[in-house]
This record gives structure tokens, C-alpha cells and sequence, in this order.
């Protein structure tokens, strides 16, 4: 990419989205930044190169009113690229877990990306632009004690390779499916711990994995070795062993 294009990342106050930023900031792009952190967000804007192109837009995602927000701050922009980043986990038995928090998770995690993809495709398309959609190893494999986290990550991965299907002639699309990474993620979640510890991969390495990806017309993107060796134990391991491993590292970390 060497014109100068406007993209969109949500949840770009944290982790993955911030390291999108910094990757994605090439001479002359705009970035508009979303996240709820004002402070976090003009801190980052600040640090880019040439900071005032780029734009910072507070909007709560887990609900519709947000995502309306956050559509109507972009209007003006015809848009070249969207990255579905924002998003968190909850940690827990089902049972335990406040269903209102459940719920909000599902909305933040699979319905704001796709509506705001759904609002945003025309102009995507007219651009021959690229969708990137944060998706996760969680949304390959059921995990106990973050169940309703999987339910909405398998649902993302699911529609977004379907929706790259569809749209193989027009867009480039890559669905991220990263494992556990060092960013707010696992505080967040309230995660143990050390659950996942020798999987962890660097945000910078998943984030130009995933660039590389999109590069290459996009793809189903799993990054780094050891976020690949995990796939590939969740794709060789019969599910009741597997179900057992990952409920013991889940429940008391490991
Ligand atoms: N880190 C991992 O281990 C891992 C692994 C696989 C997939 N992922 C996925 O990667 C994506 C980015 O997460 P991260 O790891 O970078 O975590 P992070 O550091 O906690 O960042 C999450 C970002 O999402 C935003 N966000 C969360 N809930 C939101 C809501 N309800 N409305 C609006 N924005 C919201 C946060 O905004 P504020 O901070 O401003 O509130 C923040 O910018 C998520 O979709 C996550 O599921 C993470």
C-alpha cells in the first residue's frame, strides 16, 4: 500500500489494535482510532508519524447505540480498510458469569463487527479495499471456562471466512486467529494467570503476520509457531483428551 488511504481500527487503545496502528501508519494513510480510552487513544495518535491525520473516536461497542456512533464519526470518510479488532473475554464457569456481561461480550465480539461491516461494505468495496477481523484460536475449539468467549469467536471466524468467500473477487479479507499474546486481554478476561504461558506469541509478531497475510490477497491467519502448533494440537487431538487438557490449563492456569 503506498497511497494514501483511510482506515479504521477498532479497539485500538489496547494490545493488538495499537500494534495495528503503528504497523499500519504509512506516509500519507489516516487512521481513525476507536476505542473508549480517551487517554490512551490521543497518546497513541501522538506518537504515530504525522499525528494530525489521524482521528480518535470513543464508542462502546457492546451496544447498538455505539456502533451507531461510531458509524456516523466515520461517515465522511470513504474508507479503504476496517480492522474488527475490538473485543474481550470473560473467565468463568457459565453458570458464574453474570449473562448481562455474556451477553455484552457477544455483542462487542461477533455483532458490532458485523454490523459495522455491513454499514461499511459499499465503500470498502468501491476502494478495493481489505477487512482484517480479530478472530481467535478460542473460535477453533470449545473452551471450558471461557465458553461464552469461543461461542462468539467461532461465530466470527465462521462469518468471516464465509463472508471472504463471498467477497473473494472484490476484497481481501484475513480472519486472525491468534492465540494467547501478551496485551490487557488476559487482566481483562480475568484469565490465571500463567494459563497458556508457553503459547504466548508477541502483538508485533501476530500483527505483521497477519499484514503479510493481507498482502498476499488474505487468508485464514494463524500466527507465529507456537499459536500454529496449538492449531495444530486442536486439529490432531481427540476432542475428549483435548476438552480435558483445556479445561485443567484453563481452570487453574499452567
Ligand atoms: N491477547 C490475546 O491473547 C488474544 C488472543 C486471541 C484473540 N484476541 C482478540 O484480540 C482482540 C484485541 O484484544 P487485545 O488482546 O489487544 O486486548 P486488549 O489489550 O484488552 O484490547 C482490547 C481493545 O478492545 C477495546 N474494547 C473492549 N471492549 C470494548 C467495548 N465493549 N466497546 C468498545 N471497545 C472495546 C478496548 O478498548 P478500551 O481499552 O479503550 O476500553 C481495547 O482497545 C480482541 O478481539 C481479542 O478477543 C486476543
Amino acid at each position: 500500500m503506498t497511497e494514501p488511504r483511510r482506515i479504521l481500527i477498532t479497539g485500538a487503545s489496547g494490545g493488538f489494535g495499537m500494534e495495528f496502528a503503528r504497523q499500519l501508519a504509512l506516509p500519507g494513510h489516516t487512521l481513525l482510532l476507536h476505542g473508549r480510552d480517551e487517554a490512551r487513544l490521543q497518546q497513541l495518535r501522538e506518537s504515530l508519524p504525522e499525528p494530525h491525520r489521524h482521528r480518535c473516536i470513543r464508542a462502546e461497542l457492546s451496544h447498538p447505540q455505539g456502533v451507531q456512533t461510531l458509524l456516523e464519526a466515520v461517515a465522511d470518510t470513504p474508507l479503504y480498510g476496517l480492522v474488527n479488532n475490538a473485543g474481550f473475554g470473560l473467565w468463568g464457569k457459565f453458570e458464574q458469569v453474570d449473562i448481562a456481561e455474556q451477553l455484552n461480550m457477544l455483542r462487542t465480539d461477533l455483532e458490532a463487527p458485523m454490523a459495522l461491516t455491513h454499514a461499511l461494505l459499499p465503500q470498502l468495496k468501491a476502494q478495493h479495499g481489505f477487512i482484517i477481523n480479530v478472530s481467535s484460536l478460542a473460535g477453533e475449539y470449545p473452551l471450558p471456562w471461557m465458553s461464552g468467549y469461543a461461542a462468539a469467536k467461532a461465530g466470527l471466524s465462521y462469518w468471516s471466512e464465509a463472508l471472504r468467500t463471498e467477497l473473494a473477487d472484490t476484497l481481501r479479507i484475513v480472519t486472525l486467529a491468534p492465540g494467547p499474546s501478551p496485551t490487557g486481554f488476559r487482566r481483562i478476561s480475568g484469565m490465571p494467570h500463567a494459563t497458556g504461558n508457553f503459547f504466548r506469541t508477541p502483538a508485533t509478531l501476530v500483527v505483521r503476520q497477519a499484514l503479510q497475510c493481507l498482502q498476499h490477497g488474505g487468508g485464514y491467519c494463524v500466527p507465529g509457531w507456537r499459536h500454529r502448533l496449538l492449531w495444530l494440537m486442536q486439529k490432531t487431538v481427540p476432542r475428549r483428551f483435548g476438552l480435558a487438557i483445556m479445561a485443567g490449563q484453563m481452570q487453574r492456569g499452567s
